[in-house]
């Protein structure tokens, strides 16, 4: 499996346009701090991606790496789709860039985020006359991704949902999920799950069996949205497990056998300065931060 990290931020990016934060001011000072938005891509086949996740900032994603970037025909790509982990802005705002696909494109999502993102967020209206958008639904079942080895299944997690879908009657934990990626020619599997609410059974059965690991690393602790004066929420009541605290994800996947990645850092997170103290407790834990553009043969 190929893997290329397209982005590692959380909503906003680093920095963040109307922020002027210690971590965004950092990053405007320092541009190897800068990040974007979290985005995957993965090889499904030669000449064939998918994205997971489309962020704001997917264009210049799509630039920055010579394997996604179009050809040999004029309007040829090899980005053959999308799948969502969620309906967060973050994670589909950048669907609107494909309006552009010749070809049209497919994108994989649960049922309460694909009627989210298709009507809630109106996609299907606003597309429909430029692009052929097919959706396909992501289910615990899980499905092929480019008709070859790689399957791609959902981990139910939560029923976290954007603010613009608040008042969606859709129930249940398929909100929220996280990927399953496996490739039965090598055998291995990955985890992304960019927004953790809950550490559940159903989770913990899925990390234990991954051979790499990526995980919300939104806050540092519970406390940072609170102390940095820019929510009235902990982490947990925004729907994101710190990184340490009682409640942390640390701890827990300190234990596994995977390689652990931390994605989805908020601007107001530590670890988004490369010389904070805080890096040295991950690295005791074994535990690391997705670099941006960091390329992974699985
Ligand atoms: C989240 O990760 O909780 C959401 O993307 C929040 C947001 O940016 O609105
Ligand atoms: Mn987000
Ligand atoms: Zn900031």
């Amino acid at each position: 499996m190929l893997l290329q990290v397209l982005g590692t931020a959380a909503g906003g990016g680093l920095p963040q346009w109307n922020c002027a934060c210690p971590g965004c001011t950092g990053a405007r000072a320092h541009p190897e701090r800068r990040r974007r938005h979290a985005s995957l891509a993965v090889r499904a086949a030669e000449g064939c991606w998918y994205v997971v996740n489309a962020t704001p900032d997917i264009g210049e994603q799509i630039e920055d790496c010579p394997d996604l970037r179009p050809g040999p025909g004029a309007r040829q790509t090899p980005i053959a789709g999308v799948v969502l982990t969620d309906a967060e802005l973050d994670h589909t705002l950048g669907i609107a860039r494909f309006r552009e696909a010749a070809a049209g494109f497919e994108v994989l999502a649960t049922a309460p985020v694909r009627q989210a993102v298709g009507e809630g967020l109106g996609l299907d209206a606003v597309l429909g006359p430029y692009t052929d958008v097919r959706w396909r639904e992501l289910t615990a079942a899980g499905c092929s991704l480019g008709g070859g080895g790689l399957r791609v299944s959902a981990v139910p997690l939560s029923g976290k949902r954007p603010r613009y879908a608040a008042n969606s009657t859709n129930s249940g934990d398929s909100w929220s999920v996280a990927l399953r990626l496996h490739d039965s020619g090598t055998g291995r599997t990955l985890l992304y799950a960019p927004a953790l609410a809950v550490w559940s059974d159903a989770f913990d059965e899925a990390v234990r069996d991954a051979d790499l690991v990526f995980v919300d690393g939104t806050f540092w602790d519970d406390d940072e949205p609170l102390r940095c004066g820019f929510s009235t929420r902990t982490a947990t009541g925004m729907g994101h497990l710190p990184i340490t605290g009682p409640g942390g994800t640390a701890r827990r996947l300190a234990r596994l056998p995977g390689r652990c990645l931390y994605t989805h850092l908020n601007n107001t997170n530590p670890l988004g300065n490369p010389h904070a103290e805080q890096h040295k407790l991950l690295a005791e834990w074994g535990i690391e931060v997705a670099a941006e553009r960091m390329v992974i043969e699985l």
